[in-house]
């Protein structure tokens, strides 16, 4: 028996916000955004448009697409750190709104790695058969938790979503998943209040601590070595040589970041997917975003080896070995 990917699906909100518009809210330029990150434009959430809504509509291309209904899932993993409310949670109103039935449902916090976290449970909730098809989706609308008037984080982020179904199958198509967290370096990128430890007051509002607080520079210099390291032992375990990886879909952080980790790897960079340009990074839901787009644009072909790898808030990181069982 095998963990096989069956189906992948995303989801983004209409409304594009480009660096020209950002000049007119905070002290930046372009010129400095595009250097540095490789963002030009991003998406951005309306004020009536919670994560669930493009987590329920990347859900349903991803159930689509791999020819299922569901009431074919037996359970739905939600990745983000921007759910719709504290609790219930976004795993429980997706499950609710598709009409999945009394299944298991859920959200996990895990940052930008989030997705590869709950691929990781997906695979293990399928190996030991609690389930047979689970839908993971990676969610964000981080421009509501964004600090508009802080032109060190608001020029990074942007929202959207993406799916994928996993299933039991006859082929194995995970071949490795390696998670990995250090909660030591919380602080380093964190949104201080709103939980048990800092409950919203007058005084948290005032002083702007429902927004991402980041610290780039060491952000950047963990993500450049841990993404590396994590992917070449997640090749390691799967037996794999990175010259035979097809296309490498890292998490969409910084351009910087994409290149770096792709040089440590030894992997050319037209096999290191990027759409960074376009939408910023959307922490959890970034990598099944990248991952339904290179499907869309015919990238993926049966039997092709994808690697994932992503670092974030936690600090969490983690790394996939996927081989691509669809036609
Ligand atoms: C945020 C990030 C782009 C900043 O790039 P950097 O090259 O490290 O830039 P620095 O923070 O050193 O800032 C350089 C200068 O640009 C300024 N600057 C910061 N943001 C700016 C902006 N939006 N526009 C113009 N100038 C800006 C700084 O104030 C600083 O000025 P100073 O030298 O006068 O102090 C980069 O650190 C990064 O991408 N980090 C990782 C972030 C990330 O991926 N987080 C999510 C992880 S999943």
């Amino acid at each position: 028996m095998g963990v096989i990917v069956k189906g992948l699906g995303a989801s983004l909100p209409e409304k594009v916000l480009t660096n020209y518009d950002l000049e007119k809210m905070v002290d930046t330029s372009d010129e400095w955004i595009t250097t540095r990150t490789g963002i030009k434009e991003r998406r951005i959430a309306g004020e009536d448009e919670p994560s669930s809504k493009f987590a329920i509509a990347a859900g349903k291309q991803a159930i689509e697409d791999a020819g299922l209904k569901p009431q074919d899932i037996d359970a739905v993993i939600v990745a983000t750190v921007t759910p719709d409310m504290m609790f219930p949670s976004t795993g429980c109103i997706v499950a609710s709104e598709l009409r999945m039935g009394d299944i298991p449902a859920f959200d996990i916090s895990a940052g930008c790695s989030g997705f590869l976290y709950g691929m990781s449970i997906a695979d293990s909730f399928i190996r030991s058969g609690k389930a047979e098809n689970v839908l993971v989706i990676g969610v964000e609308t981080l421009s509501k938790i964004t600090d508009w008037t802080d032109r060190t984080t608001c020029i990074l982020f942007g929202d959207g979503a993406g799916a994928a179904v996993l299933s039991r199958s006859d082929e194995e198509g995970i071949l490795a998943i390696e998670i990995r967290a250090d909660g030591s370096k919380g602080e380093l990128l964190y949104m201080p209040a709103g939980g048990s430890r800092m409950p919203a007051s007058e005084y948290t509002v005032k002083n702007r601590l429902h927004y991402l607080k980041m610290n780039g520079r060491e952000v950047f210099k963990h993500a450049v070595t841990k993404m590396p390291a994590i992917s070449k032992l997640a090749l390691e375990k799967a037996g794999v040589d990175i010259k035979d990886v097809a296309l490498f879909i890292p998490h969409q952080a910084n351009q910087r970041i994409t290149v770096s980790t792709g040089e440590r790897l030894g992997i050319d960079m037209d096999r290191v997917y990027s759409n960074i340009d376009r939408y910023g990074n959307t922490s959890a839901a970034s990598i099944p975003i990248a991952w339904r787009e290179a499907y869309d644009k015919g990238l993926i072909k049966k039997d092709d080896i994808i690697l994932l790898a992503a670092f974030g808030a936690g600090f969490t990181w983690g790394a996939a070995v996927v081989k691509w069982r669809k036609p």
